[in-house]
């Protein structure tokens, strides 16, 4: 039997770390779906092709290699700005959430994180978590991370960047992002990445118990 944990939130909230933790620990495979948006996003954009053409889109989102997907590649700025736009269409979220179940299904035990994990690609997943944290901290964290990379960054233009992509995600007709029934939520804006592990894990654990 195939086990998910289906890890939903928004942009720097902070899924993807406790999602490489909770893979690491437990031994599952870990998909981050945020990347499969990426991936067609850059794959026009290395085209030249419009980011609304659709028939493109979905082509890429059927055959680019989910084996080869790899954040360093694709986390440019602009990138995360073009996915969030290919993601309001519905036929490459079909595309891409039936690569992504399938994912799931192939694994023992599997982590997916992005945006409609637990409310439309797993919405039978037996823990579901939703993890949040204030604007101000997501873009303060992201301000780091560049500063941190050696980049230079402004605060307040990466806040600004992150409320227009919470407006697109969470307004979006197709599968806008909220806590999916049942999810457990984690607001993350006073916790260390090992407070909300240890949050998790009891959820995750109580789940594996009653199994
Ligand atoms: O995957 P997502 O965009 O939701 O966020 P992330 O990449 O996991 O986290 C964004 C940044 O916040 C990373 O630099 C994490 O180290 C940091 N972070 C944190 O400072 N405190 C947490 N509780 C979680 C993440
Ligand atoms: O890392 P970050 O949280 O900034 O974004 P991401 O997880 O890489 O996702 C990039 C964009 O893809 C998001 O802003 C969403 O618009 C879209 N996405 C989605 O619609 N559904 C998912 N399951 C994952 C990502």
């Amino acid at each position: 039997m195939s086990l998910t944990i289906a890890i939903d939130g928004p942009a720097a909230s902070g899924k993807g770390t406790l999602s490489r933790r909770i893979a690491s620990h437990y031994g599952y495979r870990h998909l981050d779906t945020g990347l499969t948006y990426r991936a067609v996003a850059k794959a026009l954009i290395d085209a030249g092709q419009p980011l609304d053409d659709e028939e493109a889109a979905i082509d890429a989102a059927r055959t680019f290699d989910i084996s080869d997907m790899r954040r360093d590649v694709l986390a440019a700025h602009e990138i995360g700005e073009a996915a969030s736009k290919v993601a309001v269409m519905p036929g490459v979220r079909s595309a891409l959430v039936a690569r992504q179940r399938d994912f799931a299904a192939q694994s023992r035990g599997a982590v997916l994180d992005g945006r409609d994990i637990g409310t439309v690609v797993c919405p039978d997943a037996p823990v579901k978590l939703y993890v949040t944290a204030s604007p101000e901290v997501r873009a303060r964290r992201r301000y780091h991370e560049i500063l941190s990379n050696g980049g230079e960054a402004d605060e307040e233009a990466i806040l600004a960047d992150i409320l227009k992509r919470d407006e697109r995600d969470m307004g979006r007709a197709d599968s806008p992002l909220k806590p999916a029934d049942g999810a457990h939520l984690i607001d993350t804006s006073e916790m260390t990445i090992e407070a909300a592990f240890r949050a998790a894990r009891e959820y995750i654990d109580a789940a594996l118990d009653n199994d």
